[in-house]
């Protein structure tokens, strides 16, 4: 689909990738660009139309798409990474709060506006997912799993919406320049280019993006995941001999 003349809702506009994904949006000549954020007032993007939309909030969201009846591109941008442990979490807070926001929330607003997408000859929807949802990292073990369920569901429904003609994209990207990444010292590609390479996908009628050389080759290693990418990370991350890995 063409990004110029199209409607687009960025959730988690406000800031980080949001903010970039509607920056983008605006520079290709979308017809409208609504940005969603809890705090509408945080969405200052010349161009963008502040929406009030916590994602987790189903009343919310199917106001929204009442409301936004007119899109034809969904952007589910909005997620959270609370760096928590599988054992050592002190409780489930954070592995339910991410499946809340990054799981529930991305489901919630599929379901909302699939008729509207549908009303408007298909149009598309945008997860934006994570190198994560391939495998499980020990820096964010359960984001990785709340990722790997979004992964699930964008499969899923890119099967149910086919019929209708609503593209599906899947986003995959390692470390971001964002204030979620802001604690972590590594090499971290721009909010920019992965927007870049999202909307490029779109109007190539790609399903997948693979924004980095991280995400490139946990993908390309899956056939040996646990030799490729478990074992040097539990020798990294565990102090786990090479010889006592399993
Ligand atoms: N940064 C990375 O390294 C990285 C890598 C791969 C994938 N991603 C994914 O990229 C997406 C954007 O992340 P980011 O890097 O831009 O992170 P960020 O800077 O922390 O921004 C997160 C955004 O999500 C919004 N959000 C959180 N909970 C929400 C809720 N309940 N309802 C509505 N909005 C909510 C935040 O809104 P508030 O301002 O109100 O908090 C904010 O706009 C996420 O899905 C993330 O998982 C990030």
């Amino acid at each position: 689909m063409k990004i110029a003349g199209s409607v687009a809702l960025v959730t988690g506009a406000d800031r980080g990738l949001g903010r970039a994904f509607a920056r983008e949006l605006v520079s290709r000549n979308a017809a409208r660009v609504y940005g969603a954020a809890r705090n509408p007032a945080a969405v200052t993007e010349p161009g963008v139309t502040p929406i009030a939309l916590d994602v987790t909030n189903p009343e919310r969201v199917a106001r929204v798409a009442r409301e936004c009846a007119d899109v034809t591109l969904l952007v589910n941008n909005a997620g959270v990474m609370k760096a928590s442990p599988f054992i050592g979490a002190p409780s489930l807070d954070a592995a339910r709060l991410e499946m809340e926001v990054n799981y529930f929330g991305t489901l919630s607003i599929c379901r909302a506006f699939a008729p509207v997408l549908a009303a408007g000859g298909g149009g598309a929807i945008v997860n934006m997912l994570s190198v994560t949802s391939f495998y499980t990292s020990p820096l964010d073990p359960s984001y990785s799993a709340s990722k790997a369920a979004e992964l699930s569901l964008t499969n899923g429904i890119r099967m149910e919406l086919s019929r209708q003609g609503t593209l599906v994209v899947a986003v995959h990207a390692s470390f971001i320049d964002t204030d979620m990444a802001a604690g972590i010292d590594v090499p971290k590609i721009s909010p920019q280019s992965v927007a870049r390479q999202t909307f490029d996908a779109v109007e190539a009628g790609e399903i997948e993006v693979l924004a980095d050389e991280r995400s490139r080759f946990v993908k390309a290693s899956l056939p040996r995941d646990h030799e490729l990418i478990y074992v040097p990370l539990q020798q990294v991350f565990f102090d786990v001999p090479a010889k006592d890995s399993v």
